[in-house]
């Protein structure tokens, strides 16, 4: 490989709090098949040779992570939203090495059930891109626009539309700068690193992902975890 040739760096938002999960501590840390939710996730990660370096932001003061061991990385360095830690994160990549044409993938901690297939799935897809992408998934079921009285307004077309999920994967350069446009902003309207560069003018390639990817959210969201864990293995 040529020296300037470019890496994979992956960065994992950890710093929220969980709020819609009802979990007494932040979900990520919440015990899902023997283990706390984001070592499953890390679990995935370390299991992909071709990337170089697993940041983990989590919230200033947070020690959980303290003791895990390279490639994977903590750095405490969560903001007060999504983006703000993703971006916060970049900036730390930069500062102890990365370059800025070196790739990073951006996954969420909550989404333990990536695999490492559907990682190198998403870099293999990606890697000779000139823009970068995303896993996601067509949406399979019909889609309805709600009206404030909570009747439908109308039944709109799915053919086309697509659910973003993370690994998402950029130049980290290019994504630091399309995030860094919006801080000003509050970051609004930016709900991932896709969207920050959409506002560029740039698309991102849709990678076809799984249904198993999802971002437990909701209480009940644990226990499917747990079960496809178990079904693998795990
Ligand atoms: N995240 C983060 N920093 C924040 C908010 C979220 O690093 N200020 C991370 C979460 O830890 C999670 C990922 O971003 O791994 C996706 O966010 P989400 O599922 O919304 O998690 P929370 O914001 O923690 O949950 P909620 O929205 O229910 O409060
Ligand atoms: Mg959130």
């Amino acid at each position: 490989m040529p020296a300037d040739a470019p890496r994979c760096f992956a960065l994992l938002p950890c710093a929220g709090s969980g709020s819609r999960a009802g979990t007494a501590q932040p979900k990520q840390y919440h015990p899902v098949a023997g283990q706390p939710l984001v070592r499953h996730t890390l679990a995935a990660f370390a299991k992909v040779p071709r990337i170089a370096r697993v940041l983990v932001v989590v919230a200033p003061g947070d020690e959980r992570l303290d003791d895990v061991e390279a490639p994977i990385e903590v750095a405490p360095c969560g903001g007060a939203t999504r983006a703000e830690s993703v971006l916060n994160g970049l900036t730390h990549l930069r500062a102890s090495g990365a370059a800025a044409h070196d790739w990073v993938l951006v996954h969420d901690a909550a989404r333990c059930l990536v695999t490492p297939a559907q990682i190198e799935a998403l870099i293999d897809a990606c890697q000779a891109d000139a823009v970068g992408g995303l896993l996601a998934l067509p949406l399979a079921d019909t889609l309805k626009a709600a009206a404030a009285d909570g009747r439908v307004d109308a039944t709109l077309a799915r053919a086309d539309k697509w659910l973003a999920q993370t690994p998402q994967m950029f130049r980290l350069g290019a994504l630091r700068d399309a995030l860094a446009a919006h801080a000003a902003q509050g970051f609004a309207g930016i709900t991932d690193e896709a969207s920050a560069i959409e506002a560029t003018g740039q698309r991102p390639l849709l990678v076809r992902g799984s249904a198993q990817n999802f971002k437990v959210t909701y209480p009940e969201d644990f226990a499917l975890a747990e079960a496809i864990l178990g079904s693998r293995g795990a």
